[in-house]
């Protein structure tokens, strides 16, 4: 804009009393507890032990609130710029481990909470392509068809989802090939979920749905965690 346009712009806007809107603040990293992964047997897991393409689980940062651990078995993007539904930026930075294709997210899906439970998984990872599903290697939510790119920092691709699904930031020690959990990024959605579930959530955990994970959590196939996945 050349300088006498931009001064006329300027004179309009007083003129008419307008006041520049503020940008919302940029969404930061939510620490918790550093957890350590480890299998079913306690054993911590290794990055390079990670099977490629599967859907694996764990709970973090509270015990009832689930994550998806995937190895994407590529190099995902190397960054993401991406924002909330309250439209806060945030830059996803990629995954950890061999080729940083490790990555993690919440498995509560952005749009209306649909989560994987011990009896049903409405939403998973999918590496092919469906009737109802267009793209390949998203995490699919069959309840309304909400996509998301797991190497895009969860970025929406499909379906009525607002945001993202908010990314669980890992640490990979290159030493000793170990994997932890660190915190959040992006739109957590976990006092949504426990305003929605906290009941039923109480039931199943005997009363402590919202305890804070310390210490390790535990990786498990998906299909040991529920008994049934709904593929869509
Ligand atoms: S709850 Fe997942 S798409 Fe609606």
């Amino acid at each position: 804009m050349e300088r006498r346009q931009f001064l006329r712009v300027c004179a309009a806007s007083a003129a008419a009393g307008a006041t520049p809107a503020l940008a919302a603040p940029d969404a930061t990293p939510r620490f918790y507890a550093r957890v350590r992964l480890v299998d079913a047997g306690g054993a911590r897991l290794r990055a390079a032990t990670v099977p490629v393409r599967r859907n694996l689980l764990f709970h973090y940062p509270f015990a009832t609130t689930p994550c998806f651990l995937l190895n994407l078995g590529r190099p995902p993007k190397a960054s993401a710029r991406l924002r909330t539904a309250d439209q806060r930026a945030y830059e996803w930075q990629g995954g950890v481990g061999p080729q940083r294709a490790i990555v993690a997210y919440s498995a509560i899906c952005a749009h209306q909470l649909t989560y994987p439970t011990r009896d049903i998984s409405f939403i998973s990872f999918r590496g092919e392509r469906s009737a109802r599903n267009p793209h390949a290697d998203v995490i699919h939510c069959c309840s309304e068809h909400s996509q998301y790119d797991p190497a895009e920092g969860g970025r929406v691709v499909a379906g009525p989802a607002p945001q993202p699904l908010a990314a669980i930031l890992l640490e990979h020690d290159a030493r000793s090939d170990e994997l932890f959990a660190v915190g959040t990024l992006g739109g957590e959605m976990f006092n949504q979920f426990f305003a929605k579930f906290e009941f039923r959530l109480a039931l199943e955990n005997g009363g402590a749905a919202r305890r804070a994970v310390e210490g390790q959590a535990t990786v498990m196939p998906l299909e040991n965690y529920c008994r049934q996945q709904v593929q869509c």
